[in-house]
C-alpha cells in the first residue's frame, strides 16, 4: 500500500479539494488526485467510484471526497464493498468516524463547510486511529452484510 491519500471531487467540491491539496503539501502528506481538474461540471459518482475502488483495492490507506453537500459522494462511495465513507461537518464526527467506525473515506461538503473548518476536519480525521475493541465486532457485521 502507498501512503498516498486518494483525493477526488466534482465541480462542487473542486475548490475545497485544491485547498486540501495545499494543506497536505504543507504537512508533507502525499496524495493522488483523481480529479476533477477544473470547475467544469462532472458527475460525482464517476469520481466517487474511482476513488472508492482504489481505496478498497488497498492502493491508498484513505480517501477524501468532496462534492457540493458531500451527500452524493457519500451515497456513491458507500456502494463500493469495503468502503466506509463518512460525511463529516465537524471535528468530533471526523475523529469518531476513524475511532469507532474505522472509516476509510472522509467526505466533505464544499458548499457547506468553511475552508478553515474543513481543514480542521481533515486534520482530525487523519490524526485519529481506529480503537477496535467493541467496535470491531460492529464493523465485522457490516463486512458480513457486504460479503467482504
Ligand atoms: C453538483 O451540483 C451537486 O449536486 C453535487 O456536488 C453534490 O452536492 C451532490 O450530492
Amino acid at each position: 500500500m502507498q501512503d498516498k491519500i486518494a483525493l477526488g471531487s466534482d465541480h462542487g467540491g473542486f475548490e475545497l479539494k485544491e485547498i486540501i491539496k495545499k494543506f497536505l503539501e504543507g504537512k508533507g502528506i502525499p496524495y493522488e488526485d483523481y480529479g476533477c481538474y477544473s470547475l467544469e461540471s462532472v458527475d460525482y459518482p464517476d469520481i466517487a467510484f474511482t476513488v472508492a475502488e482504489a481505496v478498497a483495492a488497498g492502493k491508498h490507506p484513505f480517501g477524501i471526497l468532496v462534492c457540493g453537500t458531500g451527500i452524493g459522494m457519500s451515497i456513491a462511495a458507500n456502494k463500493v464493498k469495503g468502503i466506509r465513507a463518512a460525511l463529516a461537518g465537524d471535528c468530533y464526527s471526523a475523529r469518531m468516524a476513524r475511532e469507532h467506525n474505522n472509516s476509510n473515506i472522509l467526505v466533505l461538503g464544499g458548499r457547506v463547510v468553511g475552508q478553515e473548518l474543513a481543514l480542521e476536519i481533515v486534520n482530525a480525521y487523519l490524526n485519529a486511529e481506529f480503537t477496535a475493541g467493541r467496535h470491531q465486532g460492529r464493523i465485522n457485521k457490516i463486512c458480513q452484510r457486504e460479503g467482504c
